[in-house]
């Protein structure tokens, strides 16, 4: 479970550019939902899928991973961070943010080099997160010369292929049209249908609408 409690996030603090961008956010996401975070452009969303992401940082209150044990992101160092990010979280964006000239399953074994895990497990585990946004059989192909759909189930799989707690994405269909964005909204239904804790940044009411909580964000605090 995500526990947000008074979470603030003030940017440039200190400086003539101070920007207070969250403002005492409270709520929790329990393992198993799926979660739209939906407002405004500079509303606070990208801020603070980002520092659940641990990502970013933020300066007051507290961000809790509760499951066995609790971590409190916020007093994690950097070594700690990147363990928290590598063994918890999945990350999606707009964009894709796929390495160019390399082909799909060497895009998604990219996150597994940098866990505990041997290198033996790789290419299994690469072809299994594949699997499940049916792209297995494209695992050789270079990602350059894939469609914007393709491209996404690609970037879905790399953020699967650890086995994170919950996935955050960022206007995963802000870059796809109406049908392959129902397409790519079905693959992230499946997964949340096998258990996955799904939390989607959207301006589409398309995509909100397949979530079953919506989180309502207006200038910084929570509205509905
Ligand atoms: N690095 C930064 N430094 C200063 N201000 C920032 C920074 N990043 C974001 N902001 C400000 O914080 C506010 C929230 O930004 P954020 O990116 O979270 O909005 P958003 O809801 O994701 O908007 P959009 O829908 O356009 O992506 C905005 O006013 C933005 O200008
Ligand atoms: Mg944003």
């Amino acid at each position: 479970m995500i526990k947000i409690t008074e979470l603030n996030k003030t940017y440039n603090k200190g400086k003539s550019t101070e920007f207070h961008a969250l403002k005492g956010l409270d709520f929790t996401v329990n393992d198993g939902e799926m979660v739209a975070i939906i407002g405004k452009s500079g509303a606070g969303k990208s801020t603070l899928l980002h520092i659940l992401g641990a990502i970013d940082d933020y300066d007051g209150g507290e961000y809790k991973l509760v499951s066995d044990t609790e971590i409190e992101v916020g007093k994690l160092n950097q070594k700690k961070l990147a363990e928290f990010r590598n063994a918890h979280v999945g990350i999606v964006l707009q964009d894709f943010a796929l390495v160019e000239g390399y082909s799909v399953i060497e895009n998604v074994m990219i996150p597994l080099r940098f866990s505990k895990r041997k290198k033996s497990e790789y290419k299994p585990r690469a072809m299994e997160a594949l699997k499940h946004v049916g792209m297995d059989d494209l695992a050789k192909k270079d990602v350059n010369k894939l469609s914007g759909g393709q491209k996404q189930r690609v970037a879905i799989a790399r953020a699967i292929v650890n086995d994170p707690d919950f996935i955050l994405a960022d206007e995963p269909t802000g870059a796809l049209d109406t049908e392959t964005t129902g397409q790519i909204m079905s693959v992230f239904k499946e997964l949340n249908e096998k258990g996955k804790t799904i939390i989607v940044v959207t301006h589409d009411p398309q995509v909100a609408e397949q979530c079953e909580r919506v989180i309502e964000i207006s200038d910084g605090k929570i509205v509905g």
